[in-house]
């Protein structure tokens, strides 16, 4: 499993670069287009490049050309493998073992519930964000921002419900990355066609059409960077764990969509840009203020916590499953290779211990070896005083 989890990894990681970085090229070029006046016949602009040691240029048409060339190359295999190789990447990692992964410690759905209840959730995000867009709000885009906004809230309140934090930030990435890949399957990719179809028949090009395809790829480009944060949050615990995950995720939506909303600005050389920069280090800023999650503090009365006794707690809460014989059920290897059974192994890594179970309180895994928040504040109390030798 694990060398289908990081060959899946890798291969998602690599389509998920190939398409995000031509939108993010195709993003650039629309507004670094050269339309000034004396474009050629039928030219709406061009652009001139240097790259890897030779000099490009590119054209635009208005809109399109007299004769369909012979290779045309289409942006699609990026996307679609992107979701097929992260869909089956979400099955290794959370419906496999959904019971570890997936389902929330003392939630009382059954793994099958909770992996339909995932699915759904990907489907009918689809469906409320499509049939928003194909009805006559699409004209005020602010109001589909905020109605997207309310979808993300309420499904990251319900998963936080039923999931474990992470499978919770990852569910709501995978449902605006499902989005994204339907928008090119079922719009992007079709009002290409057409456009192809009235290249080859020399018809009228319909406004309609063109609109269709860039208002989804609009909403595409402003999903970008909130699903690529939410997919990385998944290595920082301190966004993910915590009473205030579900509201950490919708701050890091806002905070990403203005980020890149600013990006745009500035691009097409728009006012608002600063304004909007400012508003999303405010946020961010109050943010790391209100939400990440108290550090757990270390005993009042200062006494001195002894190896052997900080030992104990870790040989029983973490060393069930960090160990090279692990007594778990389900983790028979040590999770991430890493194992607590000697000193010497113990005070090379306190700072990862630290991080998981004093800064939040991610380990041990699910509590599934309830360690108390006694045990934690005698943890912290000797993980201090190491800091302080
Ligand atoms: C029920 C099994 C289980 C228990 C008990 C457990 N862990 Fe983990 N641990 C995991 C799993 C699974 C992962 C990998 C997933 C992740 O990183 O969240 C992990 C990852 C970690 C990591 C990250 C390692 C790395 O290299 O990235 C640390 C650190 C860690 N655990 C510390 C602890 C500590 C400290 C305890 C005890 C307080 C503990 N764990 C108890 C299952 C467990």
């Amino acid at each position: 499993m694990d060398w289908l989890n990081a060959m899946l990894r890798f291969a998602h990681f690599i389509t998920g670069i190939a398409w995000i970085g031509a939108s993010f090229y195709f993003n650039w070029l629309e507004n670094n287009l050269n339309r000034s006046v004396g474009q050629k016949e039928g030219i709406s602009g061009h652009l001139w490049a240097v790259h890897g040691g030779g000099f490009y240029y590119l054209e635009k048409f208005k809109s399109y050309p007299n004769e369909l060339p012979k290779h045309l190359h289409w942006f699609k295999w990026e996307a679609y493998f992107t979701l097929i190789t992260g869909f089956a990447l979400f099955c290794v990692v959370y419906y496999y073992n959904a019971s570890s992964y997936l389902i929330k410690a003392g939630s009382d759905i059954s793994s099958f519930t909770g992996i339909l209840l995932s699915i759904a959730g990907m489907i009918v995000g689809w469906l409320i964000y499509d049939n928003v867009t194909k009805s006559s709000l699409v004209k005020k885009q602010w109001l589909v921002s905020l109605i997207m906004l309310v979808v993300v809230a309420i499904s990251a309140f319900f998963y936080a419900e039923i999931f474990t934090p992470r499978a919770m930030f990852i569910q709501i990435g995978a449902m605006i990355g499902v989005i994204m890949v339907f928008n090119v399957f079922f719009v992007i990719m079709p009002s290409q066609r057409q456009l192809v179809q009235a290249c080859v028949e020399k018809s009228e090009l319909g406004e309609e059409i063109g609109f269709r395809g860039y208002i989804r790829s609009r909403n595409n480009n402003y999903f970008t960077l909130p699903v690529l944060f939410i997919m990385i949050s998944n290595h920082y615990p301190i966004f993910y764990s915590g009473e205030n995950a579900p509201i950490v995720l919708i701050a890091i939506f806002v905070i990403t969509v203005l980020i890149r909303h600013y990006f745009n600005l500035e691009g097409e050389k728009k006012k608002g840009g600063k304004r909007t920069l400012a508003l999303a280090t405010i946020l961010t800023a109050i943010a790391f203020y209100a939400l990440i999650p108290e550090q757990i503090k270390p005993l009042k009365n200062n006494r001195v916590v002894s190896f052997e006794e900080a030992n104990t707690i870790i040989q029983n809460r973490c060393a069930t499953c960090h160990s090279k014989s692990p007594s778990d059920d389900t983790f028979t290897t040590a999770p991430s290779g890493f194992t607590l059974d000697t000193k010497q192994e113990i005070i090379n890594t306190k700072d990862l211990i630290y991080t998981r179970t004093i800064s939040s309180d991610s380990m041990p895994f699910g509590n599934k070896t309830e360690m108390t928040q006694e045990e934690r504040q005698i943890l912290a109390s000797w993980l201090n005083s190491l800091s302080k030798n």
